[in-house]
């Protein structure tokens, strides 16, 4: 379409010269006079500017190529004043603003209502895990993890469960598959507890230790109002010189008021874990009925929360494989371990494990 418009060019003086740009401008000013909207605006600038079809380049090719030498410059000189004037039309038209078409397209209606964006909030267990943690973390204990793949070796040998003891069978394990060529210890499983990270952490540090490790956990149990085969702990640790019973007690007595308010008793029942001895399940007055007896604690009065009990010198002598401050004659310790959705689920008033892991937001939003 550019090429009809620009004509041979014969004459060569600066007359014919001057006429010649002068009616280039002319049209340029006329295709510039009206333009409005972006399409618009381009289209003029691809035609005049345009590298390969604009009129300038055709200007450019055709009569400066064709100019006898002596008049380049003064063709020159008239081509470059022409390019700064259509660059100016091309300023104008474009800086004059988008069409009203355009406008149209952009405009927000302000009537409309916004895009509501959801806060995140915790999950109930991670929240509960969290309070947990910051109980402890109030009374000078570190945060730890451990890995939720654990060997043989951490999960059960060094917690004093030995290869084929009975205690294993409390706690069902789910094992990787086709290790059978690997010694026993090696053998990789589904973590059962939080513990296997005390041996981990002892193992990194001489006493004292005061630690807790919240995680995840693994038992190959089916699922039913208060089981689920994945559930969550924090494991508690202390070491020390002269830790004694009376120090756990007043710990976890301490933790259980922080938790689940002031008015809470609590009592240590006899128990067992291969890992500590003596050992203690702890009890606290039925949150429910005051202690008076009701369903929920089936009348007794007490509700069963979590384990502990004083550190096994067995286990010691593990750790002091690798460090041997842990010399049962000169340390004592105590561990305890807890599970977050059971204390999660008597805090709240849940009666379905299950509820936890839905993901249901009816049941989620109550939390927030
Ligand atoms: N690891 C035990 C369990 O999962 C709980 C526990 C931890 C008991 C520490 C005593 C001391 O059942």
């Amino acid at each position: 379409m550019t090429n009809v418009s620009i004509p041979e060019l014969a004459d060569f003086t600066e007359s014919a010269l001057d006429k010649a740009f002068a009616s280039l401008e002319a049209s340029a000013r006329e295709a510039a006079a009206g333009l409005s909207g972006d399409e618009a605006v381009e289209a003029f600038r691809l035609e005049w500017l345009g590298r390969k079809q604009g009129r300038l380049n055709d200007v450019s090719s055709r009569w400066l190529k064709a100019a006898p030498p002596e008049a380049k410059k003064a063709l020159g000189v008239r081509f470059n004043a022409l390019k700064a004037v259509v660059e100016g039309l091309l300023e104008q038209a474009a800086g004059a603003g988008p069409s009203d078409a355009s406008l149209k397209a952009e405009a927000i209606d302000v009537t409309l209502p916004g895009t509501r964006r959801l806060l995140g909030a915790e999950h109930p267990i991670t929240r509960t895990l969290n309070e947990i943690v910051s109980v402890f973390a109030a009374l000078g204990y570190s945060v730890g993890v451990g890995p939720e793949v654990e060997t043989d070796y951490y999960n059960f040998e060094c917690m004093n469960f030995p290869p084929g003891h009975p205690a294993r069978d409390t706690q069902d394990t789910l094992v990787v598959a086709n290790q059978e060529r690997r010694p026993l210890r090696d053998r990789l499983l589904l973590r059962t507890h939080t513990s296997p990270v005390q041996m981990r952490t002892m193992e990194q540090q001489p006493p004292p230790v005061r630690i807790v490790i919240p995680g995840k956990v693994h038992r190959n149990d089916a699922a039913d109002a208060t089981h689920s085969p994945i559930f969550h702990q924090v494991e508690g640790l202390c070491v020390d010189t002269n830790i004694t019973f009376s120090d756990l007690k007043g710990t976890l007595d301490h933790a259980m008021k922080a938790l689940f308010g002031s008015a809470v008793k609590t009592r240590f029942f006899p128990s067992f874990f291969p890992f500590t001895e003596p050992s203690a399940d702890v009890q606290i007055s039925c949150i429910f009925c005051g202690g008076k007896g009701c369903r929920k604690c089936k009348n007794s009065g007490w509700i069963e929360l979590l384990g502990c009990g004083m550190v096994d010198p067995a286990v010691f002598a593990f750790a002091a494989q690798k460090q041997p401050a842990y010399d049962p004659k000169k340390i004592s310790g105590f561990a305890f371990g807890m599970g977050v959705e059971r204390i999660a689920m008597m805090k709240y008033g849940v009666s379905e494990i299950g509820q936890f892991y839905a993901g249901d937001m009816r049941f989620l939003n109550q939390f927030v």
